[in-house]
């Protein structure tokens, strides 16, 4: 598997991208404001994320995601171990990352890769997305926000 850059006018992977944001606004906001991967094989693109910088000192991954039919063989925490030392080279001392406060899978993932909470947004998900999110049982309200140092 490798992990690139899209080329120029190459379209970022949408469908992909939309399994983890499922705001098509807030998608197009942070795509044009920073870089976004594509992890591929010979069957074709089986992962994605979008980072960036926001601040002098830190980094934000905004959208990780596996294609169904590929998650749970690694291919995310390839992708974050590939993030962090890409952003740490381009000389970052923070990599932050924010997930919803039911997405137990991806709390777990993130601080097995060395993510360590140090916030909540309190109704991030019932102030900026329509409907309901419930994900593993629970109502998607919070933003719990995490991050790694580099
Ligand atoms: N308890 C403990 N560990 C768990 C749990 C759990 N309930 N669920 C998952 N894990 C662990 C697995 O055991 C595994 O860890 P291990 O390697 O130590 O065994 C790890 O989490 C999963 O690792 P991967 O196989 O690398 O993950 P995957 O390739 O499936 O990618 C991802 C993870 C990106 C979250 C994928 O499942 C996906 O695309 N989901 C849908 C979209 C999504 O939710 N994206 C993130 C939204 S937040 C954001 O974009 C910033
Ligand atoms: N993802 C989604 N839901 C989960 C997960 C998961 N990974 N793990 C558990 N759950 C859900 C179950 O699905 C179930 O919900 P449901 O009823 O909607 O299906 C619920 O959590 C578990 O419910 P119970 O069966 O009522 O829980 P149990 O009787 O096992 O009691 C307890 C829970 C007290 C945590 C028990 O497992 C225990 O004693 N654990 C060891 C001691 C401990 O950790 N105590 C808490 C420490 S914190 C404190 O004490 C304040």
């Amino acid at each position: 598997m490798k992990i690139r850059e899209i080329a120029p006018g190459e379209a970022p992977p949408m469908a992909l991208l939309l399994l983890a944001d499922p705001s098509k606004k807030a998608v197009a906001s942070y795509l044009d404001t920073s870089e976004c991967f594509i992890a591929e094989t010979d069957d074709g693109i089986v992962g994605t994320y979008v980072a960036g910088g926001i601040s002098d000192e830190s980094a934000e991954i905004f959208n990780i995601a596996v294609a169904e039919e590929a998650q749970g063989q690694g291919i995310g925490r390839t992708m974050l171990l590939d993030a962090i030392e890409r952003y740490e080279a381009k000389g970052y001392l923070w990599l932050h990352i924010g997930t919803g406060n039911s997405s137990i899978g991806q709390l777990a993932l993130y601080q097995k890769c060395g993510f360590r909470i140090d916030g909540v947004i309190r109704d991030f998900f019932t102030a900026n997305y329509e409907g309901k999110i419930i994900e593993n049982g629970i109502w998607c309200r919070d933003m719990i926000r995490l991050v790694k140092a580099l």
